[in-house]
């Protein structure tokens, strides 16, 4: 019983003063609906929409806090954080434009883009599968996109202190830390954030020692060098397209594509966490929940604009 009730102490419930479930109940009843439609339709039709706008949410929360900066386009003088460096699997932005349109139409310069994006990552993970929750609004958009600042997300090469620091500096801790790494159950990662592990890996190994030999093998094929298909990669767990805590079963497995995943069985700070989401599908989905909210508190913005296009700025 004692892992529980550690879990319980690092579950200090955060209230955010400024944001409120039933913000839009008066000036916008309809937009978590109109938000919804679009989601789904698009994630109907292009199965990688669902991966897309929840690691969007991530990316947007951990640089500059929760301000939809990653929607903003690079400008004449300015490159945006959506052109940084880690953008391989960024994309279906098309969704956010389609939802923002209907909205402005709805209730025009009501509902900040930085809560569709909020409310989406929240609605791609119940249409996977995952649990629902009510997410809390009131965002409002940040006026600054800069791509050298995609430096400070966490790398898939980081060990768990790393990941632990990177998490601290947004307010969020070990749980939240392991918890929301299990988002990587949805989606797909191509060869270039991994390769490291696969070959020449340190003076003395090869093969990154952490990961299942026969993974490995696996993911070689995957990867081959030279490689032509720059598209190349693998599902970051075997159930890709559904929400489930088969990623912790993974890991567990040495089946882990980023060494970031793989540390956390590896660390004994992390590993009684991964084993108790393996174990326990409905924890793992009440913690995620807590730690999704917690998430989408870092640094928002309490006054500011509502960007009619998600785009530019007003
Ligand atoms: C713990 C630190 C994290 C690291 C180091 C990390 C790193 C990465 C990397 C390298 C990729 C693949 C990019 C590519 O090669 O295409 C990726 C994909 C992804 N990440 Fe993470 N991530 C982290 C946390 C998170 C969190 C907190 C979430 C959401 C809750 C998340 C959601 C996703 C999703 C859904 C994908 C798949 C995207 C797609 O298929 O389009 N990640 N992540
Ligand atoms: C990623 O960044 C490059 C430039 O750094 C840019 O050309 C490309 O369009 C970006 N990809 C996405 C999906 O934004
Ligand atoms: C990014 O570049 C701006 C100037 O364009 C600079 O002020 C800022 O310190 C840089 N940030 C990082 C993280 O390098
Ligand atoms: C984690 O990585 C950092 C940077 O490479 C290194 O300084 C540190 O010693 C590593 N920590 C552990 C516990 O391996």
């Amino acid at each position: 019983m004692a892992p529980l009730l550690f879990l319980f102490l690092l579950m200090i419930p955060v209230s955010n003063a400024f944001l409120d479930v039933n913000y839009y109940d008066e000036t916008c009843p309809n937009a978590e609906k109109i938000i919804y439609e679009t989601v789904h339709s698009a994630s109907v039709s292009d199965p990688k929409v669902p991966a897309r706008l929840l690691r969007m949410f991530f990316h947007d929360c951990f640089i500059r806090g929760c301000d939809a900066s990653i929607l903003l386009d690079s400008t004449p003088g300015n490159q945006a954080e959506k052109d940084g460096p880690p953008n391989l699997s960024l994309g279906a932005f098309y969704v956010f434009d389609a939802a923002k349109e209907k909205l402005e139409k709805a209730c025009p310069r009501t509902v900040s883009c930085a809560d569709i994006v909020a409310i989406a990552a929240r609605d791609v993970v119940t249409i996977s599968g995952g649990p629902y929750w009510s997410v809390f609004k009131g965002r409002k958009d940040g006026t600054v996109s800069r791509a050298n600042e995609t430096i400070n997300l966490p790398a898939p090469s980081f060990n768990v202190t790393q990941l632990i620091q990177s998490f601290l500096q947004r307010g969020l801790g070990i749980k939240d830390m392991v918890a929301l790494s299990g988002g990587h159950t949805l989606g797909f990662s191509h060869c270039s954030s991994f390769e490291s592990r696969l070959r020449n890996f340190s003076p003395s190994q090869d093969t990154d020692p952490s990961m299942n030999p026969e993974f490995a093998e696996t993911l070689k094929k995957k990867c081959p060098k030279p490689n032509k298909d720059k598209n190349a990669g693998e599902f970051l767990d075997s159930t890709a397209a559904t929400f489930d805590n088969n990623y912790y079963k993974q890991i567990v497995a040495g089946n882990g594509v980023f060494g970031s995943d793989q540390a956390l069985y590896n660390d004994y700070k992390t590993k009684w966490l991964v084993e108790m989401f393996a174990d326990d599908q409905t924890l793992f989905f009440e913690e995620f929940v807590a730690s999704m909210v917690m998430l989408g508190n870092v640094d928002i913005i309490e006054e500011g604009e509502v960007r009619v296009n998600c785009r530019v700025v007003n």
